[in-house]
C-alpha cells in the first residue's frame, strides 16, 4: 500500500507535463454518447492510456476504470479510477481550469488520489486518515458556516429535470451568498472547497466515481457531502445530485433556502 501514493503523486505529475506538451500540439475534439456538450479530445485520450501502461507497468493487471473507457468493476474490490482531463470544456478553449485525476479505491472507498492542475502547479492529494494536502501542505476547509460568508460554486447542470431546483436555488444563492460562480471542473471545484478557497459546491449532475479523488480530498479537509435528501453521498457510477459544504449547518442552510421571486 506505501508505495501506491508516491506512485501516485509521480505518475500524475508526469501526466501534466505530457499534457502540456501536447496541448502545445493541434488535438481533434469530437462529442461522447450523442451529447452535443459532452467533449472529448485526442489530449483525453493519450493522457488516459499513459496513466492506464503506467499502473500496468507498476502493479500489473489490477482492475482500472476511466471516465473515458467506463470498464465494469467489481464494485467490492480494489481498483483505480482515472478522470484523464476533468474540465475538457473548458481545456478546449484555454481556459486553465482543468485537471488530471487518479484515486485508489476500494469497495467504493477512495483511499488516496490526487488531483493535478498542470498549468497552475496544484497538486491536491490525500490518503484516507492522514489529511489532504495542496503541494504537499496540509489543507482544510474553511470555518465558514454562514451564507453571506460563502462563496458558492453552483453547477445546475443539464438534465431538464433539475431546471426548476437550479432556479430556485439560484435565485436564493444570488440572494444570499457572497459569491456566486461556475468554474467547470468538479474535481477542481471540490479541492478549492478543500483548500478553503470555497465554502460550498453543488452539482446538479455528477458521477462521482470519476473525480472519487475530490470527494476523499473533501472528507479528509474536513468537509462533507450530502444528497439533497440530507444522507452523506456514496459514490457512484450514475449522476448524482450533490451538495459539498464546510459543514452540516451551511449545507442546511442552502438545501432550505428559498427564492423570494
Ligand atoms: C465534467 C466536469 C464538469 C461537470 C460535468 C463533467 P469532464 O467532466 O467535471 O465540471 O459539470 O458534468 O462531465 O467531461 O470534463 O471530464
Ligand atoms: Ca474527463
Ligand atoms: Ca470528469
Amino acid at each position: 500500500m506505501n508505495d501506491r501514493y508516491p506512485f501516485i503523486l509521480q505518475t500524475i505529475q508526469e501526466a501534466g507535463v505530457l499534457l502540456l506538451s501536447l496541448r502545445q500540439e493541434k488535438f481533434e475534439v469530437s462529442t461522447k454518447g450523442g451529447d452535443p456538450r459532452d467533449l472529448v479530445t485526442t489530449v483525453d485520450l493519450a493522457i488516459d492510456n499513459f496513466i492506464k501502461s503506467k499502473i500496468k507497468e507498476k502493479f500489473g493487471d489490477e482492475s482500472i476504470y476511466s471516465e473515458e473507457s467506463k470498464e465494469q468493476i467489481d464494485p467490492v474490490g480494489s481498483f483505480w479510477s482515472i478522470d484523464p482531463i476533468d474540465g475538457t470544456s473548458n481545456f478546449v478553449r484555454g481556459i486553465p481550469h482543468f485537471a488530471v485525476c487518479l484515486t485508489y479505491l476500494n469497495g467504493y472507498e477512495p483511499l488516496m488520489g490526487a488531483v493535478y492542475n498542470p498549468v497552475t502547479k496544484d497538486l491536491f492529494s490525500f490518503q484516507k486518515g492522514s489529511g489532504a494536502f495542496l503541494n504537499s501542505r496540509k489543507i482544510f476547509v474553511s470555518t465558514i458556516s454562514r451564507i453571506s460568508d460563502a462563496y458558492v460554486l453552483l453547477h445546475i447542470g443539464r438534465r431538464e429535470e433539475l431546471r426548476d431546483w437550479g432556479i430556485k436555488l439560484q435565485c436564493f444563492l444570488l440572494g444570499a451568498a457572497k459569491k456566486n460562480i461556475n468554474l467547470g471542473s468538479s474535481a477542481l471545484d471540490l479541492c478549492f472547497l478543500a483548500a478553503g478557497r470555497v465554502d460550498a459546491v453543488i452539482y446538479g449532475s455528477l458521477t462521482t466515481l470519476d473525480v472519487a479523488v475530490a470527494l476523499g480530498l473533501v472528507r479528509e479537509a474536513g468537509g462533507e457531502i450530502y444528497t439533497l435528501q440530507g444522507e452523506p453521498v456514496s459514490l457512484s457510477s450514475k449522476p448524482q445530485t450533490i451538495l459539498a459544504s464546510t459543514s452540516r449547518v451551511l449545507f442546511e442552510e442552502i438545501n432550505r433556502g428559498s427564492c423570494p421571486i
